[in-house]
């Protein structure tokens, strides 16, 4: 797909058909969040795939809202990364979630942002301490997003280019 029209057709796909996520299909997803840049050229994500059902149920449950969708995603892709090496690491591990959003939309599948980072259930148990639990992650490892795929059992419209704001501004 052209990029203009790549980036035009990703929407948030929150419903998925049981359909699975083939083999070569993640790998290529996981080859582009490994392309993705990073400050300082650093490295330090870690990408934890999970399609274990009662997993990806347990994951949907580590906030009071906004994370059901990951239960009916075929798989799920926890955007994790070693603190430790960069103090840019939310913008690096932001910025390759995006990117294996986009190339989840090439491959015609759809894909949703789950917020992990600075949230928490009802019970104010972070969400982030959930997952890490839930994935067995080292302390210095911290959790990003995780993102739900799987082929979408929805259609989304188009981005709505008159949406866009082309207030620019030439000095
Ligand atoms: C930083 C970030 C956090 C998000 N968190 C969630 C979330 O926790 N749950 C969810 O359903 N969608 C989440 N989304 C998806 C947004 O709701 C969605 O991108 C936005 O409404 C625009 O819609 P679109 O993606 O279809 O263009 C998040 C997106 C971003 C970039």
């Amino acid at each position: 797909m052209d990029f203009k029209d790549l980036v035009q057709k990703r929407r948030s796909i929150r419903k998925f058909t049981d359909e699975p996520v083939s083999e070569d299909q993640l790998r290529t997803i996981l080859r582009a969040g490994l392309m993705a840049p990073t400050g300082h050229g650093q490295r330090g994500w870690q990408f934890v795939v999970v399609d274990n059902r009662q997993v990806l149920t347990a994951i949907s449950q580590c906030r009071e809202a906004g994370s059901e969708f990951v239960k009916g995603a075929a798989v799920a892709i926890a955007v994790c990364y070693d603190t430790s090496v960069s103090d840019v690491w939310i913008e690096d591990a932001s910025i390759a979630a995006v990117t294996m959003q986009y190339q989840a939309t090439d491959l015609g599948l759809g894909s949703c942002w789950c917020q992990v980072r600075a949230r928490s259930n009802a019970e104010n148990v972070s969400a982030s301490a959930t997952i890490k639990q839930l994935l067995g992650l080292a302390d210095n490892i911290e959790v990003e997003c995780v993102l739900g795929i799987g082929h979408p059992a929805i259609e989304r419209k188009l981005q709505d280019e008159e949406k866009l704001n082309w207030d620019c501004v030439k000095k």
